[in-house]
């Protein structure tokens, strides 16, 4: 694991938005694993104003989302798509047709998981998986867990999961309690991960990702078994890392 600490978040959203579009230089066609939640946000920012400098086309590029929530109306502003559309979708130069965002609102829930993993597997592998991490260290909505679903598949939130969300919405009831989220195995297929990682309420999360056991009951541990992760961390998230 390559691991960067920044003082300063210009660095930080700069460093997370360069190797995107460095990526897309390379190789105009890539494949880019996305993620929702405040950490990518300021990097997607970045992104656009890198687009509209001239500096980064996403026309040939494909992307899947990680997760989505079950039952929530896909033009709810708390979807993730209408999240994506907002804050990168709707200002870059992607084909609307190559976004791929698992469908929360499928009527056989278990159809849809198994076609998000067939249109990953004709479309894959992705070539950068980018990745925040929950405080209690889900990855995707992989929650820790004496099992973990190498799959596709539909998870019950926790509670702490939830109430963490909860900002986004009018109330906690209003959280959905379930989403659809790939599985450990499809991340871990990305041939590289970006994780990015902001404020002190990670820094538990983090150190225990990056410096404890491989557990299931810390996700995002499993990422030290993936031969190419990049972690960018900001002074709070890295204030316990050795
Ligand atoms: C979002 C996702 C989640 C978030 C995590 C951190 O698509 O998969 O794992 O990355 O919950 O959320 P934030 O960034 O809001 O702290």
């Amino acid at each position: 694991m390559n691991i960067l600490k920044f003082n300063s978040d210009e660095d930080f959203v700069q460093t997370g938005a360069n190797l995107i579009a460095s990526l897309l230089q390379s190789n105009p066609k890539a494949v880019l694993g996305l993620a929702t939640g405040s950490s990518p946000v300021g990097v997607y920012a970045k992104l656009v104003e890198m687009h509209q400098k001239g500096l980064v086309s996403f026309s040939k590029a494909t992307s899947f989302n990680l997760d989505e929530y079950i039952g929530l109306p896909v033009d709810h502003p708390q979807s993730y798509r209408s999240f994506m559309n907002e804050q990168l979708f709707n200002h870059i130069d992607i084909d609307p047709g190559q976004t791929h965002i698992p469908n929360g609102n499928a009527a056989d829930m278990e159809a849809e998981c198994l076609a998000y993993d067939k249109m990953l597997e004709e479309n894959g592998p992705v070539d950068l998986q980018i990745l925040g991490i929950g405080s209690n260290g889900h990855i995707g909505f992989n929650e820790p867990d004496v099992n973990l679903s190498s799959k596709t598949h539909v998870v019950d939130l926790l509670e702490d999961t939830r109430e963490a969300n909860a900002r986004f919405f009018d109330s906690l009831d209003d959280v959905p309690r379930q989403a659809i989220t790939m599985g450990i195995g499809g991340i871990l297929k990305a041939r590289q991960i970006l994780l990015l990682v902001r404020g002190a309420g990670k820094a538990e999360a983090i150190r225990n990702a990056v410096e404890g056991p491989i557990t299931t009951q810390c996700p995002a541990s499993l990422l030290q078994s993936h031969p190419n992760v990049i972690v960018l961390v900001d002074e709070g998230a890295g204030k316990w890392l050795k």
